[in-house]
């Protein structure tokens, strides 16, 4: 790919640009942020290791200009705020929702053709909005969450069994916060159900430190977290390139499958070139299914947050 775009040079954003430019998956990798000097100056902090860690792709930054993006062919947005100790993920959707629909309007005018990756928070009510912002086909902007959410999972799983995390498959639906919903039933260890290897208990455990471990990372650190984050993001950025059509949990717009429509929520989509081409259903009993249900409703509530803004 020609050109590849991170807007948002803070935590996430630099560090996802870093895993695009590592795997050499553009021949230029475009830092954007609103903060005068700061993407020139991680550009070009990432571009002085192309000799040490041995990669081509050039790491240019601008500040706020947008003529620098012209042609990319996928788009990250992380620009925002991230959030506080003590502050939910509810409480950043007035402030995040003007500088989503301000930089979609702008990547989109220099890059018509694109595709949108958002991972600014709350992040499936941030995917809608750039939805909106973007006038483009829902298979083309999308959200970044599952693979978050699932690689902690696999984390605190690998642990629990002292086997490799590469070995663990996971699959998790819903919207990204407190109600997401991880599927034991879908979890492996290389086929082997996870179910079969741990305690009931032991699982619910992991699934409730998985749904808090955003917050987990904020009371760590007083901020939240970027490596898993930006790693994440430039997966999908690679699926993408590559057209590998992954099998990834993604923040995809819904229309009709599950039962749920006009709203973005996380679910396995089928991953390659032509953005999200598939949204895969799985059989949910009927305890799954209500988790899911209750997590839209939290989700419809933050679009309704959005209605009351009027930006659209
Ligand atoms: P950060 O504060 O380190 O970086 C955000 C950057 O956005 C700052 O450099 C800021 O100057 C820039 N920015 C603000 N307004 C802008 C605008 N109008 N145009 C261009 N740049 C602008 O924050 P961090 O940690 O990188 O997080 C970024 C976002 O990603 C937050 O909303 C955070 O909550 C979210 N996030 C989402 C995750 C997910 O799973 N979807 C995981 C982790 C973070
Ligand atoms: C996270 O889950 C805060 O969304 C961010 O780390």
């Amino acid at each position: 790919m020609d050109k590849i775009t991170v807007v948002g040079a803070g935590n996430v954003g630099a560090t996802c640009a870093n895993v695009i430019a590592h795997k050499d998956l553009a021949r230029e990798v475009v830092l954007v942020d609103i903060k005068e000097g700061l993407a020139e100056g991680k550009a070009l902090d990432i571009w002085q290791t192309s000799s040490i860690n041995n990669f081509n792709a050039r790491v240019v930054g601008a500040t706020n200009d947008y003529l620098r993006t012209k042609g990319s062919g996928v788009i990250v947005i992380t620009s925002g705020v991230p959030r506080k100790p003590g502050m939910s993920r509810d409480d950043l959707i007035k402030t995040n929702a003007s500088i989503v629909k301000d930089v979609t309007e702008k990547v989109v005018k220099y890059s018509p053709d694109a595709i949108i990756i958002v991972v600014s928070n709350p992040l499936d009510v941030m995917t809608y909005t750039a939805f909106l912002a973007s006038n483009k086909p829902a298979n083309k902007v999308f959200g970044m969450a599952g693979i978050l959410d699932t690689g902690r999972y696999r984390a605190f799983i690998a642990n629990a069994l002292n086997v490799s995390p590469k070995d663990i498959h996971a699959l998790l639906l819903g919207g990204h916060g407190d109600t997401m919903v991880p599927l034991p039933r879908y979890t492996s260890i290389n086929g082997i159900p996870i179910t079969d290897l741990l305690a009931k208990e032991e699982i619910d455990k992991i699934v409730e430190r998985t749904r808090f471990g955003g917050g987990e990372l904020v009371n760590l650190m007083g901020t939240s977290a970027w490596y898993a984050p930006g790693a994440a993001a430039a997966q999908m950025v690679e699926a993408i390139v590559d057209d590998q059509k992954r099998v990834l949990p993604v923040c995809a717009k819904l229309n009709g499958e599950y039962g749920l429509k006009d709203l973005y929520l996380g679910v396995p989509v089928k991953l390659g070139k032509g953005g999200v081409e598939e949204v895969i259903q799985l059989n949910l009993n009927k305890e799954e299914l209500k988790s899911l249900k209750d997590s839209a409703a939290s989700v419809k509530k933050t679009l309704d947050v959005l209605d009351a803004m009027k930006l659209f």
